[in-house]
């Protein structure tokens, strides 16, 4: 029975890996290789490159070491890392999918929106962004014909002392409710995605629509993945937003509507307690906050925004 050594522990200076037991000998080759590696980079400049190629390279190792990783592994490992180079386009980034599955992008959001006060939380930035989005005004719709259940989105933009930011440009963009984004029908297609600025006293409001729970783009490399562990390829339902102002932290999050099942079982690991929001459903002849007419359900939620300044 394999048993689990820590030669870190022991060595000092030395890699601390945890890996199944192999000889003195054995290690040694191992560990030599490693060194070998990481001095490669002494003749580098740039000491921030040096610092990321040298931790990556000890962790890459550590973990071939640590599970003992078979040649044939290697083998798939590098045929999945093809495919997800061979699927990736301009609007299909696999990489990012990967990044996102692996909650390593949670995790480096994390680590570069340190919590600040009562600043709004981030989350993931997905992979459906895109440059050229269409501007609206206050409290105009940006579904763009987008299917979907109307949903009234209100709310302020602030600093963490609650003064209001005016002009802060929030960017917005969603599936529709068949789970897909507009640049997945067809790369130049905009709809369920906007900018609009906040007014004077920070308010802002729009139409969207009621956020419904997707599946990731799952028929590569990263749904085989997923399927393979048992996983499902489903997000949560959620409302992209990315708020920029001069002098503020650039915030990228989503909102989540209360009570979908989903929930922290998203795939992307992106839920945060504080950005789960009621969406409060109206029945059909509700009337609306600026009297448009909407035959059937809409819904309404609020989503007031904390900027960090910049630089936390
Ligand atoms: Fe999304």
């Amino acid at each position: 029975m394999a048993t689990y050594v820590n030669p870190g522990a022991a060595q000092a200076g030395a890699d601390v890996t945890i890996y199944r037991e192999v000889s003195p000998e054995q290690r040694a080759v191992e560990q030599r290789l490693v060194d070998n590696v990481v001095a490669s980079f002494d003749a580098c400049e740039n000491p921030r490159l040096n610092e990321l190629m040298v931790s990556l390279v000890r962790h890459l190792h550590s973990f071939i070491r640590e599970v003992r990783l078979t040649e044939e592994e290697w083998g798939e490992a590098i045929g999945f890392l093809t495919q997800a180079g061979h699927i990736t386009d301009d609007v299909r980034q696999e990489f990012i999918l990967l990044s996102d599955t692996l909650g390593a992008s949670m995790q480096t959001i994390n680590v570069n929106n340190q919590a600040y006060k009562g600043a709004t939380e981030a989350t993931v930035f997905g992979p459906f962004f895109v440059e050229d989005a269409p501007a609206i005004e206050l409290g105009e719709d940006l579904a763009f014909g987008a299917p979907g259940e109307p949903c009234w989105v209100e709310g302020t933009v602030t600093d963490t002392e609650g003064n209001p930011l005016a002009g802060a440009r929030i960017e917005v963009w969603e599936a529709d409710e068949d789970g897909l984004y507009d640049v997945q029908y067809d790369a130049g297609k905009r709809a369920g995605r906007a900018y609009l600025f906040s007014a004077a006293d920070g308010g802002y409001r729009f139409w969207g629509l009621t956020p419904t729970p997707y599946p990731i783009p799952d028929d590569g490399p990263v749904g085989k993945m997923l399927d393979a562990v048992g996983r499902s390829p489903l997000r949560a339902a959620h409302l992209h937003f990315m708020v920029s102002h001069e002098g503020a932290r650039t915030l990228v999050t989503h909102i989540f509507p209360e009570g979908d099942p989903i929930g922290r079982k998203d795939t992307v690991f992106g839920v945060k307690d504080s950005l789960i929001k009621r969406f409060a459903r109206q029945p059909a002849g509700t009337p609306t906050p600026d009297g448009r007419v909407i035959d059937g359900t809409w819904s309404r939620v609020r989503f007031d925004i904390v900027l960090a300044p910049a630089g936390v």
